[in-house]
């Protein structure tokens, strides 16, 4: 079966659903996403969207505190323009009936880490459910978007695929993509295709994002030969609750922007240790401090401190914070919550420029499968969700411009040919291989890496790659082969990055250089499959 559209989205965070939203207006759109249409980082984000807004702030501040946390390498004009436009996505996200915390007469503001003032807009602690709820409801409502739940993209549609030549210039037609719930592959076509698939947490053992997020755009772009850029700036988040039944719960920085401290074992607070700004020190240097106190003490976790708050002011700000950890028999309120670091967020991804346009014609990038220039080397909090909405909107306009301009003819798009492929009697490979590199990244790719543990790690996971083509030619496609095969492309890209990087800067450090090196390594590291 093909379905047809002008606009295929994959993906349904705040990137996909507000492009989405705003591209009805002028064609069809189909939105292919993986689970139930909430299901994105989006929905789980906790902590906010950064944008200036009061009298004690400014636009120059935003754009320093963003250059300051990236760590030399943000392309500062693209940090300019998406600061700025901060106000204009915000009054979107409120038009279209998102509800964020008030206080008095205007909204409530809160702060985090690497943050100098406290710009943060924010729904209690829940604010990319209150965002996805709206984003979802819009969408629903709209005639001119149709929603496929439960459908899994396996590769883009180009036309170098298609010609089975490598050409000049490339262009992509849509996706197949695997309807899991019937098992079939179909074929969408489109003349615009976005990628909104969220970032690649589960290339690690421990990971605070949902269990969508398996690095699926970046892998199916760079399987298209799609530049791709800065993949060893892998965000940890300091915070996710230690907890065997808790799946990495995230205590959000928004804890820490309202006074939580950062205790060992025996209390003693440890971060005016490692920076001036103390527990709201940019994300990657609390990271790498926990990792450092964890190391040297040899403690299992550290101790986030919110109690000498009144107990009636923490229930209100993070109601679902203090209801979760309750549900693990601990009370906030009252005793330090264990905390250890996990994935959160991917710094590089597919580059796009500032439409949200990569190097594949009408293919287009945005929000966290993208890298756009803005994080540099370690993203500053609540930046990512500003980023999504600024370049849905750059994107939106751009794809709407080319959709008029363009004479759009296709080719004939084959349909999917699983060959002679039978159905898998061994899905024990899948989970062994799945299990085998998210463990290998957790430890040879985490905070702290050496050129031997890359090395050890990249041949592991090529050994996991040969194993993996050989198995996804001989059985069919089904959603868990899709996701390993992604993960174990994405785990290679990061090691092989990593590799390329010969210092230490921001989210990457590496102990056999352990300095920066602004001569030499200023830049971003871009790969693109050699055809
Ligand atoms: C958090 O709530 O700590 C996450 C915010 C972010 O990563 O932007």
């Amino acid at each position: 079966m093909k379905v047809e559209s002008d606009f295929l989205v994959i993906g349904s965070g705040l990137a996909g659903l507000s492009f989405a939203i705003q591209a009805a207006k002028h064609g069809k759109v189909v939105i292919v996403t993986k689970q139930e249409v909430k299901e994105s980082a989006t929905n789980y984000a906790q902590g906010g969207i950064a944008s200036v807004c009061s009298e004690d702030d400014t636009f120059d501040a935003h754009i320093q505190d963003t250059i300051v946390a990236g760590a030399g390498v943000c392309h500062e004009d693209v940090v300019k323009m998406v600061v700025e436009e901060g106000p204009t996505v915000i009054k979107n996200l409120v038009d279209w009936g998102v509800m964020f915390t008030t206080s008095g007469n205007s909204y409530h503001l809160t702060r985090e880490g690497g943050h100098s003032q406290r710009r943060i807009y924010h729904t209690d602690d829940l604010t990319g459910r209150e965002i996805e709820r709206a984003l979802v409801a819009a969408a629903k409502a709209d005639p001119n978007i149709e929603i496929y739940e439960h459908h899994a993209a396996i590769d883009l549609i180009t036309e170098s695929k298609i010609c089975k030549k490598n050409l000049g210039t490339n262009r992509c037609f849509g996706a197949h993509v695997l309807d899991n719930q019937n098992n079939v592959v179909r074929t969408f076509i489109s003349k615009i295709t976005l990628l909104a698939t969220g970032g690649a947490g589960k290339v690690y053992l421990y990971t605070c994002n949902p269990d969508v997020v398996t690095g699926d755009g970046v892998a199916m772009a760079y399987r298209a030969g799609a530049s791709i850029a800065n993949m060893e700036f892998m965000q940890f988040h300091p915070t996710t609750l230690y907890h065997p039944q808790a799946k990495s719960f995230l205590i959000s920085e928004a804890v820490r922007g309202e006074g939580a401290i950062l205790r060992r074992r025996d209390g003693t607070p440890f971060m005016e240790f490692y920076h001036n700004l103390k527990d709201l020190a940019p994300r990657d240097i609390v990271a790498r401090a926990i990792d450092n106190e964890m190391k040297t003490h040899g403690d299992d976790c550290v101790y986030l401190d919110i109690t000498h708050k009144d107990p009636k002011f923490i229930k209100k700000r993070f109601p679902n914070i203090y209801e979760t950890c309750l549900k693990f028999n601990l009370d906030m309120t009252k005793e330090p919550l264990p905390v250890v670091p996990a994935t959160h967020y991917l710094c590089g991804g597919v580059v796009s420029d500032k439409n949200g346009e990569t190097d594949i014609k009408n293919l287009y990038a945005i929000g966290e499968v993208a890298f756009t220039g803005l994080h540099g080397a370690n993203r500053l909090a609540s930046n990512s969700l500003l980023e999504a909405a600024v370049f849905a909107g750059r994107a939106y306009r751009h794809a709407v411009e080319e959709l008029n301009n363009s004479d759009f003819v296709s080719p004939v798009i084959p349909d999917w040919d699983s060959g002679t492929a039978t159905d898998s009697d061994e899905m024990v490979v899948v989970s062994q291989n799945w299990d085998e590199i998210r463990r290998c990244m957790w430890n040879y790719v985490g905070i702290v890496r050496s050129d031997k543990r890359l090395a050890r790690a990249m041949s592991r996971v090529k050994l996991i790659q040969e194993e993996i083509v050989e198995y996804y030619w001989d059985f069919k496609v089904t959603s868990d082969l899709i996701e390993l095969r992604n993960i174990a492309t994405v785990a290679e890209l990061i090691i092989m990055s990593a590799q390329m990087r010969k210092e230490s800067r921001g989210l990457h450090f590496n102990i056999d250089y352990p300095g920066r090196d602004d001569l030499h390594c200023q830049k971003d590291t871009i790969v693109r499959k050699q055809f």
